[in-house]
C-alpha cells in the first residue's frame, strides 16, 4: 500500500539551501577544521550533501541514539546505541542533524558530548519545528522552518519509509 505525499520542499530548494549553509559554514570555520557527526539513520542524506559543500577540512563521525519515550513523543533521556568512532577532545564539532522536534534528543545529546571536551559544539539542522520545542536547545544553522506536521524524504521516515525521497513530503492521512 503506498501513501499520498505532497511536496512542501522541492528537491532545488532543498539542495540550494544545503548549498547556502554549507557556505555559511566554510565562511564561520575559515582556517580550522570541522568535526560533524551524524545522527543515524535520518541525518545521512543531508551530512552527506552538506560535507560536500563545506570548503575548510572535514571529518566525520555517526552515532545512533534512542529516547526513552512512548513512540511519538521523546520523553527527554536518550540512550546511545552506537557510540562515536573518535574522540571529540580539542575538535571543533557540528552534530547534524534531520529535524528538531521537541528539541529533547539534541537537548541530551550536547550534553553528554559536552564531557568529552570538544572546542566547540554548533548543531546544524535541516529542518525545524519551533512550535514544537520543549526543551532548551541552540540552534545555529538551520535550513528551514516548517510547520507542525509530518514530514519524510531526505533521510526522514515514516515506518522506515520514504528516506530516500529526494524532497521533503508530507504523508497525507
Ligand atoms: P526530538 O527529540 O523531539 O527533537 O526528536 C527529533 C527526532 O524525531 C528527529 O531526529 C526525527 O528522527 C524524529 N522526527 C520528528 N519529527 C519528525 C517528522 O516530521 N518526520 C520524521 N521524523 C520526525
Ligand atoms: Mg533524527
Amino acid at each position: 500500500m503506498s501513501d499520498k505525499i505532497n511536496v512542501l520542499l522541492t528537491e532545488e530548494e532543498v539542495d540550494s539551501k544545503i548549498k547556502e549553509l554549507g557556505e555559511r559554514i566554510s565562511k564561520d570555520y575559515a582556517g580550522k577544521s570541522v568535526h560533524l557527526i551524524c545522527v543515524l539513520k535520518g541525518g545521512v542524506f543531508f551530512m552527506c550533501e552538506l560535507a560536500k559543500r563545506i570548503t575548510v577540512p572535514v571529518s566525520l563521525d555517526f552515532m545512533s541514539v534512542s529516547s526513552y519515550g512512548n513512540g511519538t513523543t521523546s520523553s527527554g533521556a536518550v540512550k546511545i546505541v552506537k557510540d562515536l568512532d573518535e574522540p571529540l577532545e580539542g575538535k571543533d564539532v557540528i552534530i547534524v542533524e534531520d529535524i528538531i522536534d521537541s528539541g529533547n534528543t539534541l537537548h541530551y545529546l550536547v550534553e553528554i558530548l559536552y564531557k568529552r571536551k570538544p572546542s566547540s559544539i554548533k548543531i546544524c539542522t535541516l529542518l525545524d519545528k519551533p512550535e514544537r520545542r520543549v526543551a532548551d536547545v541552540n540552534v545555529d544553522y538551520v535550513g528551514f522552518n516548517i510547520p507542525d506536521k509530518f514530514v519524510v524524504g531526505y533521510g526522514l521516515d515514516y515506518a522506515q519509509k520514504y528516506r530516500n525521497l529526494p524532497y521533503i513530503g508530507v504523508v497525507e492521512v
